[in-house]
């Protein structure tokens, strides 16, 4: 075994779009591992919007990673030392690791995963992306069968999950997405009735007036993945008593545009009596056996479709973090090592 591992740090606090100079690529000792620790080799990894948010020192709701430190975010791999109970050389586990190739973890920050199905869905469809359409379309969307939703970055892993689980229900799925093969993949492998390409639309209200074309009936849920120019098109075309679990606003991450947007927001917020819930996933783990009982078994007869968008190597995980956030990726951003 190696003692010597690979790790992206971050190195500066990127201004508006993240640089590949904002990251080091380092190689470090592997540390020793202590009693209740085990030792993981990484052979995959999960890149996701939220990770813009921790590069910043804003103050969030979660704490921002320390200049000079592991670039945080989930991983899977094999246990390859173990001072633990419990975890057994060979285990297949998901954690923590950050952006790296090993990392030493307690036990109890590590969960088994099941051998049966690819590694790689513990980081999308049946991880964190996935578990957060699910529980946040129960608990805030609260379809109904006949009812309209709208949900933008529609192919990737929430957006994918929220239509095809609002389809299941009965509603009509409208989804927005950057270019014409994203919405054909909206369309032809997640079941969406219609897909608007916001690429194809200068300003919001012409995008406005193409998903009115698409939502005769008014839209009742929209799912707010992206804010921006879409959450400007769609919030007019809310119904009375809608309903908008705010979950992302990606187009934002880089950097805000000025707020004078606000007042044509609002007042749709307020003359339609709309509901509006901020959503952030980790107030809902306790609901995550659940989910896994309800969907992982759909995963595995077909019931529900993912796409997963396979990079290689931690060297260029910077710079495919960076496109992931203008839309460069198809599906559920993963690295394989
Ligand atoms: N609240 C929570 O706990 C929680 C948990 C998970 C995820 N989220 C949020 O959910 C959203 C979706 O995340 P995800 O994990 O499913 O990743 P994702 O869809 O793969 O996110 C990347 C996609 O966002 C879209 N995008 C980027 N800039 C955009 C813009 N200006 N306008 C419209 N779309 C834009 C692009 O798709 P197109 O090319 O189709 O535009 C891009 O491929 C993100 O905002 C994320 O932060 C929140």
């Amino acid at each position: 075994m190696t003692d010597q591992m690979k790790r992206i740090a971050l190195a500066r606090r990127p201004e508006g779009v993240p640089a590949p100079q904002d990251f080091s690529i380092e190689t470090m000792d592997i540390p020793a591992i202590k009693a209740g620790e085990v030792l993981v080799r990484v052979s995959c990894l999960s890149l996701d919007p939220y990770m813009r948010g921790r590069m910043s020192d804003a103050p969030s709701y979660a704490p921002s990673v320390d200049l000079g430190a592991t670039m945080t975010g989930q991983g899977v791999g094999r246990v390859v030392a173990s001072k633990a109970d419990g975890f057994a050389v060979g285990d297949l586990v998901t954690g923590m690791t950050g952006w790296a190739d090993h990392a030493v973890l307690p036990a109890a920050e590590l969960r088994k995963l099941p051998e049966d199905i690819p590694e790689s869905t513990a980081l999308g469809v049946l991880g964190m992306p996935g578990f957060t359409a699910w529980t946040g379309l129960r608990k805030y969307g609260l379809p109904k069968a006949g009812e309209t939703l709208v949900v933008a970055s529609a192919t990737g892993p929430v957006g994918s999950m929220v239509g095809q689980l609002a389809k299941a229900a009965g509603l009509r799925t409208i989804a927005i997405a950057g270019g014409p093969e994203k919405c054909a993949l909206a369309v032809e492998t997640f079941g969406f009735d219609a897909a608007i390409d916001h690429k194809a639309h200068d300003d919001a209200a012409s995008l406005r007036a193409a998903i009115a074309a698409a939502t005769p009936d008014g839209v009742d849920i929209y799912w707010e993945n992206v804010g921006g120019k879409v959450l400007e098109a769609v919030m007019p075309l809310m119904n009375v008593g809608g309903r908008i679990p705010v979950c992302g606003m990606i187009a934002w991450y880089n950097g805000a545009e000025a707020g004078d947007k606000l007042p044509l927001i609002w007042r749709s917020v307020l003359t339609k009596r709309l509901s509006v819930n901020g959503l952030i996933i980790f107030d809902h783990w306790d609901d995550f056996p659940d989910f896994l009982s309800d969907v992982a078994p759909k995963v595995a007869a077909g019931d529900i479709a993912y796409l997963e968008d396979i990079a290689h190597g931690l060297d260029d995980m910077p710079q495919t973090f960076i496109s992931m956030l203008t839309g460069g990726n198809t599906g559920k951003q993963i690295v394989k090592l």
